[in-house]
């Protein structure tokens, strides 16, 4: 089986529908075919300042959500990062391997640092897409199930293992990105020219899976549009549309054409209200199952345990080769 890894942040409380169509999804599924190792990137969240209890709680609040959009600890390994010491240590080693420049020219630390200001951006803000090669690395992943925005951090993912390959010889697997172009990048439902994003200008433009169904229904009910009222898939000239026909595609099953043709001759209201009932129908269970994953503290721990250890098994061994190919003596 090939493998596949990837990792979500706890910081943002609930997940944003983003989230989930643009990856989380795709775990879910890959689970069935794949050997999959699925991590809270706890030690990434730590880049900007955190509340303790804050970070603690939200940690278990991801696992809980992923749990409840349908990952099940038999069939991948689920775990926190931090529980995993060697992801550190091989982010040092991919510290020591990334140029200056190149990792300054990431683009999600130039928009992040930009936002925070020089004085609020950390040095782990700028070393995070190390940290984020190592975590691949360590798994010899062949696929990583992302959204476009972890595009970048792929390339220098692959960059960095031929780089450390040609030197020492043939040590990381070459991961690929996985990322399904229907559902690559989600936008907001405010400004369609924009990723949905916690960071986002206007918060009726995010879908909160946690938030009250009734509140999901309104933002989608009021989505913003264009002039016209033909429903038609067309990322250029009606972006808002195109969204909201992708969101209403990937949780229908419905394709693109079929939906054109459902809604022919029928307004933007008719959409949106069909794609509210959806949207709550797809929510409400989904935060009932996060409550009791969240409910069950012990179980949720105990998975997060033999995780680790899973984990913990294929990380020491890649770390242990990579430190003998770099010729850091090993101790006695
Ligand atoms: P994070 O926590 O920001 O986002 C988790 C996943 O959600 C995807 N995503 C989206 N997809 C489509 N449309 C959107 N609007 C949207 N917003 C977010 C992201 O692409 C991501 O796949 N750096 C990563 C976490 C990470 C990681 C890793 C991922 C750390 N180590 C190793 C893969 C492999 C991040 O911050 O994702």
């Amino acid at each position: 089986r090939p493998r596949v890894l990837s990792g979500i942040q706890p910081t943002a409380g609930s997940f944003h529908l983003g989230n989930y169509l643009g990856a989380v999804r795709q775990w879910v599924a890959l689970q069935e075919s794949h050997d999959a190792f699925y991590m809270v990137v706890d030690l990434h969240a730590i880049t900007v300042a955190q509340d303790p209890a804050q970070l603690r709680a939200n940690t278990r609040l991801a696992v809980a959500q992923l749990l409840a959009a349908g990952l099940d600890p038999e069939r991948c390994t689920l775990f926190v990062q931090s529980h995993v010491p060697e992801h550190a240590q091989l982010g040092w080693v991919m510290n020591c391997l990334a140029g200056f420049g190149e990792a300054s020219r990431m683009t999600q630390f130039k928009d992040k640092s930009a936002r925070h200001g020089a004085d609020r951006t950390t040095v782990g803000l700028f070393t995070y897409p190390m940290l984020m090669v190592a975590d691949i690395l360590l798994y010899q992943a062949d696929e990583v199930p992302v959204g476009e925005d972890q595009r970048q951090h792929l390339e220098l993912t692959r960059n960095l293992a031929e780089r450390f390959n040609g030197t020492y010889g043939d040590t990381f697997t070459i991961p690929d990105p996985y990322i399904l172009k229907e559902t690559a990048k989600i936008y907001d439902l405010q400004d369609p020219s924009a990723k949905m994003s916690k960071s986002t200008a206007n918060p009726k433009g995010l879908i909160n899976l946690l938030d009250e169904p009734k509140a999901t229904a309104k933002k989608v009910k009021s989505a913003v549009t264009d002039t016209d009222t033909v429903i038609r898939f067309d990322r250029a000239e009606k972006p808002g549309v195109s969204n909201l026909l992708t969101i209403h595609s990937t949780l229908t099953g419905a394709s693109v054409p079929e939906l054109e043709q459902k809604y022919e001759g029928k307004g933007y209201g008719a959409l949106k209200t069909d794609l509210a009932e959806i949207m709550v129908d797809f929510v409400t269970p989904f935060r009932t199952r996060t409550q009791e994953y969240l409910d069950d503290t012990e179980t949720l721990d105990s998975i997060l345990a033999k995780g680790a250890e899973k984990a913990r098994a294929v990380a020491a061994e890649t770390l242990a080769l990579t430190y003998d190919r770099m010729g850091l003596l090993p101790a006695k």
